[in-house]
């Protein structure tokens, strides 16, 4: 049996920080004049802060100097950090801790590939840090996803073969990378949005202890 290299995805699939970059982008988009609905806001799942203004700017059609964009990039995550800063172990997504708990004794390498520059600050925050042998997050990396580079960092660091490897996503950036990565992507989400993924559950809980032995025996 070869060790596989499961990769998790942060926001949205560990946790539902989600909603929390939804509240502050939006609220960053309304200062401005500009409309922002959970439609527009499932386009910057798994995208960079920076890129995430880009498109909400040119959603606006705005244009602003590097200062201003760099006052609200900082304006944007203080927003964030203070709803994350009542995060607790409670707000891990459901049968999480089970699929973390089942690689762990079937031997496997787990590590984060996350686009957040607030990872390492969530996983204590939710108290997880302890489960992943390497944590690579958006600061690890030069190009964001779609781009592969944060998983086949991960991979490397798990000293796994990129093709042996799994990743958990929620974002449609994000199962193009791993796509691109030549990893197995599940999509965490809806098949509508995740239908490019290898394979598509709605949350942990359909996610049967026998898949993931599967997974590893393949
Ligand atoms: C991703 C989120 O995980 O991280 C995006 O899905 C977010 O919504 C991106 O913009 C960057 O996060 P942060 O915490 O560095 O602003
Ligand atoms: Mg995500």
């Amino acid at each position: 049996m070869t060790k596989k290299g499961f990769i998790f995805d942060l926001d949205g699939v560990i946790v539902d920080t989600a909603k929390y970059h939804y509240l502050a982008w939006k609220k960053l988009a309304n200062s401005l004049d500009i409309d922002f609905t959970e439609e527009e806001n499932e386009q910057l799942k798994g995208v960079s802060r920076v890129k995430s203004l880009e498109k909400i700017l040119s959603w606006g059609n705005k244009t602003l100097t590097d200062e201003q964009f760099k006052g609200l990039m900082a304006a944007k995550n203080e927003d964030y950090l203070n709803h994350i800063s009542n995060m607790d172990e409670d707000e891990i997504l459901p049968d999480v801790p089970r699929v973390l708990q089942l690689l762990k004794e079937e031997q496997q390498a787990i590590s984060l590939g996350s686009a957040s520059k607030n990872a390492r600050t969530i996983l204590d925050q939710v108290n997880l840090k302890s489960a992943f042998d390497a944590i690579v997050d958006g600061n690890d990396v030069s190009k964001a996803k779609p781009d592969p580079e944060v998983f086949l960092i991960a991979a490397e660091q798990l000293g796994v073969n990129p093709k042996d490897c799994i990743v958990f996503e929620d974002s449609v950036a994000g199962v193009e990378a791993a796509n691109v990565a030549n990893m197995i992507s599940i999509g965490i989400g809806s098949e509508d949005v995740l239908g490019h993924a290898q394979y598509v559950f709605k949350d942990f809980t359909e996610i049967s202890d026998d898949f993931i032995k599967s997974l590893i025996n393949n």
